[in-house]
């Protein structure tokens, strides 16, 4: 079987689906592997280094024309999609939830898609096929060095002769991966780290990495399936901003990561909030995507300095800003759930197994997500 490694091509997109260093097992397992001219490029990786590690390096037609499986990070874009044929399989982070109709062209193109977003991410047999997580935490640790780039003071406590600066107020919003290891990356720059997410459990993992748990006066508890948070009531959205607010106030840098699956990101920091921060504080906004941000005033993609001298940043895809490590991680979780497929040196779609019963999407020309097939039915996206 000949398993074919994608060029990206996404806007700002530098990662690649597969890194050198994980050919061996591939090859291992019978598989022979195509790499698209300049996949690796924007991770650094030359073609050369796929050559080294017995890959064949093709064009984009020998790619699409040449392979049974094509691996990938992003969805493919539609010219991309339309080379796929029918009996090929496309691996990736596909969002199939929130983009249904390419799914419905997959299975009626007769491609299986399988998508490392659907994951089930508490089943411990899985964690190194996670992509969500690896990606989440490049992104987790990427967001506090931008802050800290971005923040005209010091993260530590400094004593010198020429005087004393003061640690940095860190505050993370949405304590999940990325939530953690900005706690993490934070506390090693030496701020002072609070944080807080509407999931009580995260209290402890937050106190655990050296972060003070804010609690506020108004307990919620909105943890909801499979882990995930679910989305507040407009009378509990309006008690947590109200305290919010108050603590947002006097920190010089807030993160936030929060999300809630199928959902618009909350809005945690509203445009008073951010008013009511001091000049020279920091937003990274990790959630802010054209459905909009956690932030009121987050633009997508941009970075904005308020009235009062505020910055707020909102990068939309942080972990293709550190593409060397991101495509390392990324490359473990999808030859994993590649060789959780194979047998006998063929793909074996076997739906009595949980992970492949989960990630696949499409099959034999049929929608076979449950929850795809639903949102199709229904004529929309999540
Ligand atoms: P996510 O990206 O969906 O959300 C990030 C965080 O935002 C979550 O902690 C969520 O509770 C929080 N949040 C949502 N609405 C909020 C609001 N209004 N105010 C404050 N915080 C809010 O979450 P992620 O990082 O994808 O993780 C989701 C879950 O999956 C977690 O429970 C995590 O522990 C679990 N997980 C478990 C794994 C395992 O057991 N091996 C592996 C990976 C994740």
């Amino acid at each position: 079987m000949k398993v074919g490694v994608a060029r990206e091509t996404a806007q700002g997109e530098r990662r690649v689906a597969l890194v050198p260093e994980e050919l061996g097992k591939l090859k291992a397992a019978g598989l022979e592997v195509l790499v698209e001219q300049g996949a690796g490029a924007g991770a650094m990786i030359p073609d050369q280094a796929y050559a080294d590690a017995g890959a064949t390096v093709v064009d984009t037609a020998g790619l699409y024309g040449g392979s049974d499986v094509v691996l990938r990070v992003q969805k493919p874009s539609p010219d991309e999609a339309g080379k796929l044929r029918k009996g090929q399989v496309v691996i990736g982070l596909l969002s199939p939830l929130l983009d249904p109709t390419l799914m419905q062209a997959l299975a009626s193109a007769g491609v299986t898609a399988v998508s490392l977003d659907a994951i089930p991410r508490t089943l411990s047999r899985a964690q190194d096929m996670d992509a969500l997580s690896s990606q989440a935490n490049t992104g987790g640790y990427k967001a506090v060095l931008i802050a800290a780039n971005t923040y005209g003071r010091y993260f530590p406590l400094l004593t010198t002769a020429a005087g004393t600066a003061k640690p940095a107020n860190v505050l993370i919003l949405g304590i999940g991966v990325a939530g953690l290891q900005a706690i993490g990356t934070a506390r090693r720059l030496g701020a002072v780290v609070s944080a807080y997410d509407v999931r009580p459990e995260t209290a402890e993992q937050a106190q655990s990495l050296g972060a003070r748990f804010v609690k506020l006066k108004t307990a919620i508890d909105a943890t909801g399936a499979g882990g995930y948070a679910r989305e507040l009531t407009a009378e509990e959205r309006a008690a947590q901003q109200a305290e919010l607010n108050g603590v947002i106030a006097s920190q010089d840098v807030v993160i936030t990561t929060a999300q809630v699956p199928g959902r618009k990101p909350p809005v945690l920091v509203t445009a008073d909030a951010v008013r009511a921060m001091r000049p020279g504080s920091v937003i990274v906004d990790m959630a802010a995507s054209a459905l909009g941000g956690n932030c009121e005033l987050s633009v997508a993609g941009e970075t904005i300095v308020t009235e009062n001298g505020v910055t707020i940043v909102s990068p939309e895809n942080l972990p293709a800003s550190m593409p060397s490590s991101a495509s390392q991680f990324y490359a473990r979780n999808i030859s994993k759930l590649l060789l959780n497929m194979v047998k006998d040196g063929n793909l074996n779609v076997d739906f009595g197994e949980e992970v492949t019963k989960a990630t696949v999407i499409t099959h034999d020309g049929n929608v076979v997500s449950e929850a795809v097939a639903k949102l199709l039915n229904a004529g929309g996206a999540a």
